[in-house]
């Protein structure tokens, strides 16, 4: 199967090659056996060009480490998953997107969980090849649909989702590439279909990320790639309150969130024009 063409479709590599790559260090934050397999041909140079953006010669940066901001995010969200799983009412778990996310082969979740997969077709069939022969942990069911095409809902009740019955849906890589309308749209119908106590749990930029000169170099290679980052939210709880979630927005770097990798200072939330990085969780009221 050839690599992926569609440039937000490709960063599902970019996430895999951060992740295999993080999965080989001896003080890896979380092992992910999955991702070697699942960068394809395009992984590591996409990673090489995010790399040669991030760090200059000498090694210092102007923008936080992608390696160890996508470490903490994935370790992040695997402990919120996980913990999220074992409660007693919990019935459905959805990646909208799911790109070559493998947490339905490596996390140990409860096997009673509805477990369904949201991406492109083109997305969820690379990974059926790469896959080929791996029998998950947790039963998944995927739904090959574009999360701007109005039908998608329809093709995940298809699917087997029942909105009557609480869930968790993880938005992880995904709100920085839609425009504001998609974006409010997504979480109106997320919450449309989230029973109350539902989990939400996304990550998010703010919007000085989308302008900040020390960004520059890392917002023009996404944007040379064909999918640029035209999202961000300074009051990450104001935008889920507006749909009806109660949320938290931790940053990497705070308590909780570090994990000892975060390299940088994590400015307190009143100083404005700082690029900023929430990971949003909480649940539907
Ligand atoms: C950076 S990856 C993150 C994937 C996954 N959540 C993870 O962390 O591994 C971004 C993914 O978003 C998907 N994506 C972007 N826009 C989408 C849309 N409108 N509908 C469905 N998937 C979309 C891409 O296909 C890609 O797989």
């Amino acid at each position: 199967m050839t690599d992926l063409t569609t440039a937000v479709e490709r960063t599902s590599l970019l996430t895999a090659a951060l992740r295999a790559a993080e999965s080989a260090r001896d003080d890896r934050l979380y092992d992910d056996p999955y991702a070697a397999l699942l960068v394809g041909d395009a992984g590591p140079a996409l990673f090489g060009e995010i790399r040669a953006a991030t760090f200059r010669r000498d090694g210092s940066r102007t923008l936080p480490s992608t390696p160890d901001y996508n470490a903490i995010r994935t370790r992040f969200f695997d402990d919120l998953l996980t913990t999220a799983a074992q409660q007693p009412g919990l019935a459905q778990i959805v990646l909208a997107p799911a790109g070559m996310d493998s947490r339905a082969y490596r996390l140990d979740l409860p096997s009673h969980l509805g477990y369904f997969e949201i991406d492109r077709p083109a997305v969820l069939d690379f990974k059926a090849a790469r896959l080929e022969g791996v029998a998950p942990r947790t039963p998944r069911r995927t739904v090959p649909v574009d999360l701007t095409d109005p039908a998608w809902e329809d093709a995940l009740a298809a699917a087997g989702y029942r909105p009557e019955l609480p869930s968790l849906w993880l938005l992880e890589g995904l709100l920085y590439y839609l425009p504001a309308p998609d974006v409010d749209r997504v979480l109106e119908r997320v919450a449309a279909l989230s029973a109350p106590g539902s989990t939400v749990v996304a990550d998010l930029v703010n919007t000085a990320a989308l302008t900040h000169p020390g960004m520059s170099d890392i917002l023009e290679v996404f944007a040379g790639w064909g999918c640029p980052w035209v999202f961000g939210s300074d009051e990450p709880e104001e935008l889920f309150a507006r749909h009806g979630f109660a949320v938290t927005a931790t940053q990497p770097g705070e308590p909780g969130a570090d994990f000892g990798r975060w390299l940088d200072p994590v400015p307190g939330r009143a100083v404005t024009g700082v690029p900023r990085v929430f990971f949003v969780h909480g649940t539907r009221k």
